[in-house]
């Protein structure tokens, strides 16, 4: 069996975490491996219906997620992870879970810049959030607190799609896992 990993994306909306997934996961399947998408909005309808955007609600989001992604990596699936799990002490937890059964986990900071995903702004949040439509968006009044030794930073501004997979797909290469 290839050896799983949990690849968690982790930063601001619109910063490109679930287009990134997407695109590494389709890669890894043309090659033959086992890949799972735990996609934060669609798991919000699932597995964490009823949670809110509380910091309570959102660190249990994290932790479901991050339970479920180290079962399916443990079992030899490159579950990507795009969710923007804003608190640094929660994603600790969630590694430290990983390094306790010794399965894999790497941490790709998405690092697009508020402005940039403000401009792209692809579910029309920021604008509510700036009208004051919308309250507790990450980066705008909610905390996002960016990780200090992430496996991989990418700024996508100005970057094409591809090439931001490449990035996550050369670590995974560098780490045995590819
Ligand atoms: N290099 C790039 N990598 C990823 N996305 C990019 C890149 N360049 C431009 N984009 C665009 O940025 C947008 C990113 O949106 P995406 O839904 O992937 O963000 P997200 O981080 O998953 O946000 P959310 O937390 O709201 O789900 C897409 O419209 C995508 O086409
Ligand atoms: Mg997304």
């Amino acid at each position: 069996m290839s050896r799983g990993a949990t690849v968690w994306l982790t930063g601001l909306s619109g910063a490109g975490k679930t287009t990134i997934a997407e695109a590494v996961a389709e890669h890894l399947r043309a090659a033959g491996r086992e890949v799972e998408v735990l996609d934060g909005d669609e798991l919000r309808r699932g597995l964490s219906a009823g949670l809110g955007f509380s910091r309570q609600d959102r660190d249990t989001h994290v932790r479901r997620v991050g339970f479920v992604a180290e079962l399916l990596a443990r079992h030899g699936v490159i579950t990507l992870v795009p969710v923007i799990a804003p608190y640094a002490a929660t994603r600790d937890e969630v590694r430290a879970q990983h390094d306790a059964r010794a399965t894999s986990y790497l941490e790709v900071y998405v690092a697009t810049p508020l402005a940039e995903c403000a401009r792209r702004d692809v579910k029309g949040l920021y604008a509510r959030a700036i009208a004051g439509e919308l309250t507790g968006m990450t980066g705008v009044d909610d905390p996002y607190e960016e990780p200090d030794k992430p496996d991989l930073r990418l700024d996508t501004t100005g970057m094409d799609v591809t090439t931001a997979a490449r990035q996550v797909l050369d670590l995974l290469i560098e780490r045995g896992l590819g």
